[in-house]
């Protein structure tokens, strides 16, 4: 898994949730109790951008139906969603943010998108 430098920290301060890209991959940096989180910027429900909602006390806000999702492990913790979301490896180092995107998902994700579909799921685990 290759880690890939996407942002500076001082753009995600605190309580706030920003879309980031690596290649064709699109992700959701958050930053909650000072820790950066990286997850899908697709909500699982209906794929509305995560982007677009905000960070609670309790997780991720899906602005469009009220979802919200642990920013460690991507559950949803509240309906209408019942599938996580992608939750990547995520680190800072001098002053900037770097997420690991795995080569797999990097290439389901250009398919995705060449294939007019934005979503990355996370594997179900049921
Ligand atoms: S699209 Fe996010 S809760 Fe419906």
């Amino acid at each position: 898994m290759e880690f890939h430098k996407i942002a500076r920290s001082g753009q995600i301060p605190e309580g706030v949730v920003r879309r980031f890209f690596v290649g064709d991959v699109e992700v959701a940096l958050s930053r909650s109790e000072g820790e950066i989180h990286a997850t899908s910027n697709y909500c699982s429900h209906l794929d509305c951008l995560l982007s677009s909602g905000k960070v609670t006390d309790e997780g991720l806000l899906c602005s469009c139906h009220g979802s919200v999702f642990d920013l460690v492990s991507g559950e949803p913790l509240c309906p209408p969603a019942t599938r996580p979301i992608t939750v990547f490896p995520v680190r800072e180092e001098d002053g900037h943010v770097y997420v690991g995107i795995d080569e797999k998902l990097a290439a389901a994700a250009m398919k995705r998108r060449a294939a007019g579909s934005r979503r990355l799921s996370a594997p179900r685990t049921t």
